[in-house]
């Protein structure tokens, strides 16, 4: 028996900042985030849209095609949680009216928890192949104004149907894990916006690749020669790029610049008009590849790199199964990126500067997002969601 990925469904934020724009307003170069960092848009989460609103809205279309009866747990991956106690998935768990049976938990490691929880899906899922696990990783990502970061913000959400036989990708059980207690971004409980030391964050991830990937190869017969295509978390395009030329190097790969940029590019199309999503990246990252790419990916394997600073890395690998474009929601996403609306610099600060009541005051959240969930209040201190 085989276990994976069964579905999967992203959503993200209406309104969204062209790295232009941002460029323009910081006298800076646009190409430096075009090219440089190889992001063009970022999206920004209008004022009713949260990690909440954007992990329901992701998993509607999953919870819709099974049935919420048939999900046994709820796995909420974030960085960016809303409470230091109650975990965001109960939340979700109401608005897409699963089963009072289902169990729920919050998973936190940065950017790689939703890996975690891909994994200890798994495992349930081998235990007792009947269940069906429903991992959601949602995140807004926040930077300070006028600070290197604050052009790799950007929000998302996923939403992954885990189940035996998955008709998408079939995962496999050996894994190569680096943890090391480092600082290169975190954010304590006081802040709404993460701390970073930016230069120093992108060599622990390529270090993390390294040591993760060594112990992959301990672990797993696969060499790189084994590998199709890779997905690696995308704080920003141009790292998973660095990333990749770095792997092949270490590995002493044969192929030339282009066939590496073959093995990476289709995964990077929505990221980079999304912006990082922290957790949900690398699954935004996987389900670009299944969209876009032109080959029928059938049979292929791929090499998955997770990260989450402070840190945590995880290399792993799936098969591609026969027929998985059937099970797409390609045109969706499609009509919801396309939907989404540009806003200029002076919206984008508003939004930035957004109150965030503290003090327990009722606030009234106007309407604007085009998503079928939103934060419509927050009131002594509870955040109050609907349907809309
Ligand atoms: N045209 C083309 N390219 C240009 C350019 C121009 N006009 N101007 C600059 N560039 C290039 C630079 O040469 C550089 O390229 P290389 O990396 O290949 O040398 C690239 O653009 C970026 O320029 P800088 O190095 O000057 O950029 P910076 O120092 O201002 O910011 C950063 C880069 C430090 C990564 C910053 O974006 C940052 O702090 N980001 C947040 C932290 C982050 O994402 N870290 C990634 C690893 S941690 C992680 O993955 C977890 C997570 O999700 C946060």
């Amino acid at each position: 028996m085989s276990v994976g990925i069964d579905e999967i469904s992203f959503y993200t934020s209406n309104y969204f900042l062209d790295l232009r724009s941002l460029a323009l307003a910081q006298q800076t170069d646009p190409d430096k985030y075009y090219v440089g960092i190889g992001q063009e848009k970022m999206g920004m989460a209008a004022p009713d849209e949260d990690i909440v609103t954007m992990a329901a809205n992701a998993a509607l279309p999953l919870v819709e095609a099974v049935g919420s009866e048939r999900i046994s747990t709820l796995m909420f991956a974030t960085e960016t949680g809303i409470d230091q106690s109650k975990a965001a998935g109960v939340y979700v768990h109401r608005l897409l009216g699963l089963n009072p049976n289902c169990r729920v938990v919050e998973l936190k490691q940065a950017c790689y928890s939703a890996t975690a929880a891909i994994q200890m899906a798994c495992a349930l899922v081998a235990r007792q192949p009947e269940q069906k696990v429903l991992v959601v990783a949602s995140d807004v990502a926040r930077y300070e104004l006028n600070t290197p970061g604050e052009a790799t913000q950007g929000c998302g959400a996923v939403a992954i149907m885990i189940t035996a036989n998955p008709r998408l990708v079939e995962i496999d059980p050996e894994v190569g894990n680096y943890t090391e207690d480092v600082m290169d971004f975190w954010r304590p409980n006081y802040r709404v916006t993460a701390l970073v030391d930016g230069k120093y964050s992108t060599k622990i991830y390529l270090k993390s690749l390294k040591k993760a990937w060594e112990h992959f190869r301990e672990a797993s017969p696969l060499t790189f020669d084994d590998f199709s295509h890779f997905c690696y978390h995308l704080p920003f395009g141009r790292m998973a790029q660095k990333a990749h030329q770095q792997l092949a190097k270490l590995n002493k790969s044969g192929l030339d610049a282009g066939q590496l940029e073959q093995q990476i590019e289709d995964t990077l199309s929505y990221n980079r008009i999304i912006g990082n999503s922290y957790t949900a990246s690398m699954y935004i990252g996987l389900t670009s590849l299944l969209e876009n790419c032109g080959h029928n990916l059938a049979g292929k394997r791929i090499g998955f790199f997770s990260y989450g600073s402070g840190c945590v890395a995880e290399f792993f690998s799936g098969r591609v199964v026969e027929g998985y474009e059937r099970h797409l929601h390609r045109d969706r996403h499609q009509q919801m990126l396309d939907a989404r609306q540009e806003i200029g610099y002076e919206e984008y600060l508003e939004l930035y500067r957004y109150p965030d009541p503290r003090d327990g005051e009722h606030l009234e959240i106007p309407a604007s997002t085009r998503g079928r969930f939103r934060l419509a209040a927050i009131s002594h201190h509870k955040r109050e969601y609907i349907e809309c």
